[in-house]
């Protein structure tokens, strides 16, 4: 049995769970999505899987993404890249949904299915439903060799390493990573961005696994909020633009693992429903880092103080307004815009990761969650 614990121990790397463990690797995991794919200096990017299809999905009049759970959230960061760069019709679905409505889908029409486990029952379906219309479908998957990325037509895997927490962590910014690659591809070829946005976008990503690394410093400041909150019932997540599916992801996160309500907004879909909650037990969530909805945060985050909700705000480096506003920050190092997710998602994990330990969960198997779900 002390072999046994020995063993458990080395596995994780000298870290108390799994979870943990993925959340601070994500520096190499993030590295490792991009490697052989992306160098900035001389301004190379290219996804093998990628050659023979760059041309349909720059030609697609609509691109359809399916996931389940994070992955879904991933497909809805994709939804803002796409549209933002390559200036293409993006819809995104969940695979259980998609699959039982007799979706309309044309040939032009390009799927991009996203998948950790590459084993989803429901996205499975999706694909095979996808395929049998005639669409092309593309595989995101973390698994080599899973059902998914065999049943696809081409695929970038994401490279993340083997996740054994069952709350998805490093695949998701993963996810977005190889999203992000793929957006940036297609916008080149089909010249919806100058070579200078290129440039510096290429530059952008390559900075990310240091930017990452930077969040991990005010990890000591996190545990302290989590151990304020630990006890909380409810919480909401609000952010706008990119910032939005990470509210979602970080809400589902905190349900996941520590089985505590929580729900994720865009900030301005508050005031109709969910303000009429607030008060000085409701803690809120804010992405608030400083990009092109800056402003119109401020004055969600003003509602939200004037209704005597506990605020905690993840804001950007150097940020004095926010601060001033609101009970807690949390600061993330600037980044380009599209790019937010990849930083702002990572306290959301380890808020949730120290407030599921203090309330002496199970983390890395939460009840009633599988890491793959193979049936319907
Ligand atoms: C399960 C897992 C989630 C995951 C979802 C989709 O619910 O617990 O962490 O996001 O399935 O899984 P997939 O492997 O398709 O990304």
């Amino acid at each position: 049995q002390l072999l046994e614990m020995e063993l458990d121990t080395i596995e994780k790397g000298g870290y108390d769970h799994f979870m943990i463990k993925e959340i601070f690797e994500q520096p190499r995991s993030i590295a490792d999505s991009m490697r052989g794919r992306l160098r900035a200096a001389d301004m190379h990017l290219q996804l093998g899987g990628l050659n023979n299809y760059l041309e349909k999905l720059a030609c697609a009049e609509r691109i359809i993404l399916v996931g389940c759970g994070t992955s879904w959230h991933a497909g809805l960061v994709a939804e803002y890249l796409f549209e933002e760069l390559a200036r293409i019709n993006v819809e995104v679905e969940y695979a259980s949904e998609f699959r039982y409505r007799n979706p309309v889908i044309r040939e032009n029409d390009m799927v991009i299915a996203i998948s950790q486990s590459g084993e989803t029952a429901d996205t499975l379906a999706a694909i095979e439903l996808a395929k049998s219309k005639g669409a092309t479908i593309f595989g995101v998957c973390n698994v080599v060799g899973s059902s998914i990325a065999r049943a696809t037509h081409a695929g970038a895997y994401t490279h993340a390493g083997p996740e054994i927490g069952v709350a998805s962590t490093k695949a998701f910014t993963a996810q977005v990573t190889v999203l992000t690659l793929i957006a940036i591809a297609v916008a080149r070829r089909k010249n919806t961005i100058s070579e200078e946005t290129y440039r510096q976008l290429l530059g952008a990503l390559e900075a990310i696994p240091g930017k990452v690394e930077k969040v991990f410093e005010h990890a000591s400041r996190i545990k302290e909020i989590a151990y304020i909150f630990t006890y909380a019932r409810n919480f909401i997540y609000l952010g706008r633009g990119f910032n939005f599916p990470v509210a979602l992801e970080g809400a589902l996160k905190l349900k996941e693992i520590s089985y505590i309500h929580a729900e994720g907004y865009p900030a301005a879909e508050m005031k109709h429903g969910p303000i009429a909650l607030i008060d000085e037990d409701m803690p809120v969530v804010f992405l608030a880092t400083r990009d092109s909805s800056y402003e119109k945060i401020v004055s969600n985050i003003q509602e939200v103080k004037a209704r005597r909700g506990r605020v905690i705000a993840i804001v950007t480096e150097g940020d004095t307004l926010i601060p001033e506003m609101v009970d807690f920050v949390i600061e993330v190092p600037e980044v380009h815009e599209i790019l937010t997710p990849l930083v702002s998602v990572i306290p959301l994990q380890l808020l949730s990761y120290y407030i599921a330990v203090m309330r002496g969960r199970n983390v890395d198997q939460p009840r009633n969650l599988a890491k793959s779900v193979t049936v319907e």
